[in-house]
């Protein structure tokens, strides 16, 4: 059930799970860049790409339930409906590469049967056959579509930040982790619809 203060911002769990994976997702890019230009520190990059990037997979998981359970708030009446359109499409293409990025992984990984291990004992199984062509496509792939996560995350902050600091409609308040008061009923930023 949501209350009052939820309907204008994610829930608790929302947010934890959004501002916790940005952490993890924005690590992960930036090991991801640093290892295939650093030699010298490749293995030790790699064996923190590896489990973090599973734990993604589990989490994204657990958030894509927690957002249909746990709908979002309603939009502000400053957001057009082609607007709506494009962060809902830009949310869901997040969702889809933080899901496809570590399988693709853990698949590459699997196809040049290199051992995928974990942290202690645990070690994944091969997901897919021993197979060198489909460890190249794999492994381009994964550098696109990292890319492309790379690219949708600034559009996605530029949305946020151009709504927060220029509309002026106080966007960031849904995601912040602390609780906010609602609006004020009728903001001069916030136009009462025919
Ligand atoms: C660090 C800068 C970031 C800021 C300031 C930010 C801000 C926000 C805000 C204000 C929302 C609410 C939008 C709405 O009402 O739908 C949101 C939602 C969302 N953000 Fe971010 N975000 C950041 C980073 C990221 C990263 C790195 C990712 C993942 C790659 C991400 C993925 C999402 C997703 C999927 C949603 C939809 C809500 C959900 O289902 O959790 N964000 N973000
Ligand atoms: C959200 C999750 C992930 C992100 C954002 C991510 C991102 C990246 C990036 C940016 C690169 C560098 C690409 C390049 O410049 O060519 C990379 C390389 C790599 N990733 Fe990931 N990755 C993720 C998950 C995983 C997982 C789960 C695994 C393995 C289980 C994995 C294994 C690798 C390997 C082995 C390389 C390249 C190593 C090499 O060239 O030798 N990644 N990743």
């Amino acid at each position: 059930m949501s209350t009052s203060t939820e309907r204008h911002q994610f829930t608790t769990l929302s947010r934890l799970l959004h501002w916790t994976m940005a952490a993890m997702v924005l690590t992960m890019l930036g090991i991801g860049v640093t290892m295939v230009v650093s030699l010298a520190n490749y293995h030790a990059l790699v064996s923190v790409h590896r489990p973090l990037g599973v734990a993604i997979l589990i989490l994204v998981v657990v958030r894509f339930v927690n957002r249909v359970l746990n709908p979002p708030p309603p939009w502000p009446a400053t957001m057009g409906r082609a607007e709506r359109l494009a962060a809902t499409a830009a949310e869901f293409t997040m969702y889809g590469l933080m899901f496809a990025l570590p399988l693709i992984g853990w698949g590459m990984l699997s196809a040049a049967r290199y051992p995928i291990v974990l942290p202690g004992p645990l070690r994944l199984p091969y997901i897919l056959p021993h197979d060198l062509m489909l460890y190249a496509a794999l492994r381009k792939t994964h550098t696109i579509l990292a890319y492309l996560l790379f690219l949708t995350f600034i559009t996605h902050v530029g949305a946020v930040l151009v709504h927060t600091l220029v509309v002026r409609d106080g966007f960031l308040k849904r995601m912040v982790p602390w609780k906010v008061r609602p609006p004020e009923p009728a903001l001069p930023t916030d136009p009462v619809r025919p």
